[in-house]
């Protein structure tokens, strides 16, 4: 079971994967409308998630979640650096999204590094915070991301 304080990330993760796939069988050419069409509507997909969702929960990750986790558990220094790195590649990545030629390339190893980094958050950082934290240290995080979040309510 998710912690209750890790369970908004959670739901954001669980849209993140569906999109990575759609993004991949788009890509090789899975799913309707098939060519440049296609390619251009997964294009846009993933810029509207990064507006709305992405980008508060890069924020609350990189505000809240790691910052804590570093102090907490100082042995997932070296996960945190990873995780960290693929997030700028995520945003690059994206910002390509405009220009590339290839499109069809840069979505599919987008939805590939997308639901890697995922994965390494829920199965490797995501229980780590959950056998270290105190009650205290949870319910506050959980106050953290929430304040970071609720941009999305505002809009
Ligand atoms: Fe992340
Ligand atoms: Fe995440």
């Amino acid at each position: 079971m998710r912690h209750q304080s890790l369970i908004p990330l959670s739901h954001d993760h669980h849209h993140g994967l569906a999109l990575a796939l759609r993004c991949r069988k788009q890509a090789l050419g899975q799913l309707r409308p098939m060519g440049t069409r296609g390619l251009q509507e997964r294009a846009r997909e993933v810029q509207s998630f990064v507006e709305t969702d992405l980008k508060p929960h890069f924020q609350a990750e990189e505000e809240a979640l790691f910052p804590l986790m570093r102090s907490l558990v100082p042995e997932s220094q070296q996960i945190l650096e990873a995780l960290l790195k693929e997030h700028v590649q995520i945003r690059e990545s994206v910002a390509r999204l405009e220009e590339d030629p290839s499109l069809g390339k840069l979505l599919f190893d987008l939805g590939d590094l997308l639901e890697r980094h995922i994965r390494k958050e829920e199965r490797e950082l995501f229980p780590l915070f959950e056998s270290r934290a105190t009650p205290a240290q949870a319910e506050k995080l959980k106050a953290e991301i929430e304040k970071i979040l609720a941009v999305r309510h505002r809009k």
